[in-house]
């Protein structure tokens, strides 16, 4: 997590400006499912991915509390966003306003939620505002990362690097052995989403498969940290590859049912596997509530990823890498 801070003085008013960058982060063991205060029916696990960032600036200003809207986020995230705001100001009794700015370092078309990155962002930046103003130090990760949790479930986890572990109100850091990976997402045409996040944690109920869901994560959970730490990368891999579609088939098995794969997903997730069956040796790959597919590799596969690479971009023209 980072935090800049610039103060300038405009004709004797002070004029102050916040700025805090959050990353995203991708779970491997799933939050799917939920209760009030987003309260998750399950522990996730994920891995912290630096490369996607949000970036919010938070500058003091008189009235009301505005949020520029400069990638197109549209009505309900800003509202979601402002809403955030009032709760971080009633929480440190900031009776200030703010010109709110949220920027992505990655494209806003490449479907890749920036819910997490972004509610952690503005609640670092509100919470180091807040504290300047009022002369107090700002609360612990542990904490920010619980109120973040308010804003959106998934975005409490990114607080924690490498990698975090998030059961009931607390995410913390968790030690696991292979903590240095690259990652990829391969980019599967989908257009946009048809069924929110929000409202997959509220539909999933419905499936008869959801009961013994919690379950399922916690010994796969369990399971999944073993084979890491043992350096059992294709147990780990089995493992995730079990958990995606675990998601996935609570979603299609809701009522009413939902989906977000498209036929390129599968097609992408049929070529990885069969480049695991060929080479015993592969990424750990996971599907969010999204068509595209995120890859996890060890420094020393560079060469295998490399040629996975190639292998997508021949067979796949319309899939792109990121
Ligand atoms: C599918 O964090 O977006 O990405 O708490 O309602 O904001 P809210 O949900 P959100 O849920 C994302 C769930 C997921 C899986 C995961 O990240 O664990």
């Amino acid at each position: 997590m980072c935090h800049t801070a610039q103060t300038t003085k405009l004709k004797g008013n002070l004029m102050a400006i916040w700025i805090s960058r959050a990353p995203s982060n991708i779970a491997l063991i799933k939050y799917m499912g939920k209760s009030e205060g987003n309260i998750p029916c399950n522990g996730s696990l994920s891995y912290t991915l630096h490369k996607f960032e949000t970036e919010v600036s938070l500058e003091l200003c008189r009235g009301q509390d505005v949020f520029e809207d400069r990638m197109g986020l549209g009505a309900r995230s800003v509202e979601r966003f402002l809403e955030h705001l009032k709760r971080l100001k009633q929480l440190t009794g900031c009776g200030e306003f703010f010109h709110v700015k949220s920027r992505n370092n990655f494209p806003h078309s490449a479907g890749i939620a920036s819910s997490a990155s972004s509610f952690a962002a503005l609640t670092i930046c509100a919470f180091n505002a807040m504290g300047e103003i009022q002369n107090s130090t700002p609360p612990s990760p542990e904490e920010m990362s619980r109120v973040s949790r308010l804003a959106s479930g998934s975005s409490c986890r990114s607080f924690f690097s490498p990698w975090c572990f998030w059961e009931g109100e607390n995410a913390r850091k968790i030690d696991i052995k292979i903590d240095d990976l690259m990652h990829d997402l391969l980019l599967v045409n989908g257009g946009l989403k048809a069924v929110s996040s929000g409202e997959a944690h509220r539909l999933v109920k419905s499936s008869l498969l959801f009961p013994e869901r919690a379950q399922r994560a916690k010994i796969r959970l369990e399971k999944l940290m073993k084979s890491m730490n043992d350096g059992d990368w294709s147990g780990a891999h089995q493992l995730c590859w079990e958990e995606f579609w675990d998601m996935h088939a609570l979603f299609e098995t809701s009522c009413p049912s939902f989906g977000y794969m498209t036929a390129d997903t599968i097609a992408v997730l049929s070529g990885i596997r069969k480049f695991w069956k060929t080479r015993l040796d592969g990424p750990l790959t996971t599907v969010d509530a999204g068509c595209n597919v995120h890859l996890l590799w060890r420094r020393d596969q560079t060469e295998l990823q490399q040629r996975m690479r190639e292998t997508i971009c021949a067979d796949m023209p319309g899939v792109g890498i990121l």
